[in-house]
């Protein structure tokens, strides 16, 4: 963890839920910002469709971890609609109790460790306040060692899913099956959060987070955030949205190499990922 993520444990840890509040659980980089905008979407884009077009998705969605310096002052606290929608990429054990005490509902959203991975990488080349990604083949054991800003991917998705199997208000969905149908993952939020949307609000939705819209729309692409923390010369926030990637940029060997650990740390036959081939 960083000192931006611990500085204020206690605050964070004591932070008081309200039952109705929703919490996406992300490792970072598994598409947290999509499923934020589909969960503001949902919740908030008929009733207040200005939030779309005037405040960036991390206001509408704050960070947990990040947020709560001053609880007078930080984001999380400042939010007035209800449901409140918050963002965290804490491992399992680290929400705060008042979560789990007030049964909230948490959508978390894994995605296939190594894409996860080489957009981590690009995250770290690009953002200021995270550790420097330095070389790609450093960067690649230092994730397979789990040496990351919020732990072990591995420890990470494996502890969400042994979660879920206790807690039923946990819905754990893979960002493999946003991208192969999006509508259809929408539709699967919606029961679970006990929303009645109408199908074609559901397919407007569906439309609007599509890759390239989020990509120009600064309300979701990052770039009303500080270029001192973000340098998107480096490489943009709304980078390729893709399954696959990682093939450009593993090597044979490193792909052998990864393939024989993750067999080693992934041992929930339960816990399938795609794309890993
Ligand atoms: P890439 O770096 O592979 O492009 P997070 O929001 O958790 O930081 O995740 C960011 C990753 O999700 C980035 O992956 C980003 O491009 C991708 N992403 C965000 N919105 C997306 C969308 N609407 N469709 C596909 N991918 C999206």
């Amino acid at each position: 963890m960083i000192k931006a993520f611990t500085d204020n444990w206690e605050n964070v840890q004591n932070f008081q839920a309200r039952p109705d509040d929703i919490v996406v659980a992300t490792y970072p980089k598994a598409g947290t910002t999509w499923v934020s905008c589909i969960l503001d979407l949902l919740y908030f884009g008929q009733t207040a469709p200005e939030r779309q077009t005037s405040i960036p998705i991390y206001e509408r969605v704050p960070f947990l971890e990040m947020s709560i310096s001053n609880p007078d002052e930080d984001m999380v606290h400042k939010l007035t609609t209800t449901p409140r929608l918050i963002k965290t990429h804490f491992p399992v054990q680290f929400l705060p109790k008042s979560f789990w005490e007030h049964n909230c509902k948490i959508v978390y959203v894994a995605r296939n460790a190594k894409d996860n991975m080489v957009s981590y990488y690009h995250f770290d080349r690009m953002n200021a306040v995270q550790p420097a990604a330095g070389e790609w083949s450093d960067f690649f054991q230092r994730f397979l060692d789990g040496q990351m800003v919020f732990g072990s991917w591995y420890d990470h998705v494996n502890g969400w899913w042994q979660k879920k199997k206790t807690y039923s208000n946990l819905h754990y969905m893979f960002f493999e099956d946003l991208v192969e149908n999006t509508e259809l993952e929408i539709n699967k939020l919606c029961s679970f959060l006990g929303l009645s949307v109408s199908p074609e609000i559901k397919q407007h939705i569906t439309g609007q987070v599509q890759f390239d819209n989020m990509k120009e729309n600064k309300m979701t692409n990052y770039s009303t955030l500080s270029g001192a923390v973000m340098d998107f010369k480096t490489s943009p926030f709304m980078r390729k949205g893709k399954v696959g990637d990682w093939k450009n940029h593993f090597t044979v060997a490193q792909n052998e190499k990864f393939d024989e650990d993750y067999k080693q740390k992934m041992k929930d036959p339960s816990l399938q990922f795609r794309s890993l081939l």
